[in-house]
């Protein structure tokens, strides 16, 4: 079934943004929700919309909307996110939840609004955008690898609660990217604790990983991959983008735990 209609979250800026103009250019109608409800360097074939996917009435009414305008919705690409920092003593709950609210919740939220439609259709895609710390920790970063395993792990287990129905899963793990997501990133209330124990290694970490972003992939080769899932007849479950990372996820999957965390520790620590 050729991918005709697609409903894509995060979709004014970074990732998404980059995404939606790939797929417009394909050919495909891109519905690009965000809270903002508008997307730099507007397009024929993208379509933005005001999207908080931790609104569920309000997500549940953009699906409707778009099956209602169009007629079906063919494939929804699950990428709003953002990112925590600071060390895992101290950590609120509410900080811990806000983390999750959008990165797991959201997308969870929007996944469950469309798959109705995608049953009722016969068939529909799912891509969601973890990331390589779904499957690799680093330090200061615990609760936004935690949301991002969790969101691997729900695509993976629909993929299977799926089987034969004609709706495919995929969850996509970018490494490091340059968008906005380095300076949205939001400091824990203990890691700008001025008396923190941890605060020098933050400082070296932070910067390490800001660097390694902001000097990282650009944004549409992520979309690139999206597109390219999306054209598949057989989407994979799950892509890692670009060989340098596939090969540290090789390492992480083959090194025994205590090795891997030593060295990442060495590294990021
Ligand atoms: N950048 C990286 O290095 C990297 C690496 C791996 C994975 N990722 C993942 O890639 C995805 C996209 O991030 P990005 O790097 O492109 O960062 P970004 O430019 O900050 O994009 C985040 C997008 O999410 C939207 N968003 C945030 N909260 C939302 C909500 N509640 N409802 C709807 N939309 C919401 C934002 O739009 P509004 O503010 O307008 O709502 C924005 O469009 C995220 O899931 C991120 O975790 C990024």
């Amino acid at each position: 079934m050729e991918v005709k209609v697609v409903l894509l979250t995060g979709g004014s800026s970074g990732i998404g943004a980059a995404t939606a103009h790939l797929l417009a250019n394909a050919g495909m109608k891109v519905y690009a929700g965000s809270r903002r409800g508008a997307i730099d360097a507007p397009q024929e074939g993208i379509v933005p919309v005001v999207l908080d996917i931790n609104d569920e009435a309000l997500t549940q009414k953009v699906v409707a909307d778009i099956v209602a305008a169009e007629g079906h919705l063919d494939a929804v690409v699950c990428n709003a996110g953002n990112g925590i920092y600071g060390p895992v003593e101290g950590a609120s709950d509410e900080e811990v939840r806000s983390q999750f609210e959008t990165t797991f919740f959201g997308n969870l939220k929007t996944i469950q609004a469309c798959l109705p439609v995608f049953r009722r259709q016969g068939h529909g895609r799912i891509i969601t955008v973890g990331s390589v710390m779904s499957i690799l920790q680093l330090p200061y970063q615990a609760f936004y690898s935690a949301a991002k395993a969790a969101l691997l792990s729900v695509t993976q287990s629909l993929a299977m609660e799926l089987q034969g129905t004609g709706i495919q899963c995929c969850c996509i793990l970018p490494g490091d990217v340059s968008t906005g997501f380095t300076a949205a990133r939001k400091k824990t209330l203990a890691a700008q604790e001025p008396d923190s124990p941890y605060r020098e290694r933050m400082a070296k970490n932070l910067k390490q990983i800001e660097k390694d972003e902001l000097g990282g992939m650009a944004p549409a080769a992520i979309g690139r991959h999206i597109l390219r899932q999306l054209r598949r007849k057989h989407m994979s479950v799950r892509v890692v983008p670009r060989l340098d990372y596939k090969f540290v996820a090789f390492l992480i999957r083959i090194c025994p735990t205590k090795l891997a965390l030593r060295i990442l520790g060495a590294l990021y620590n």
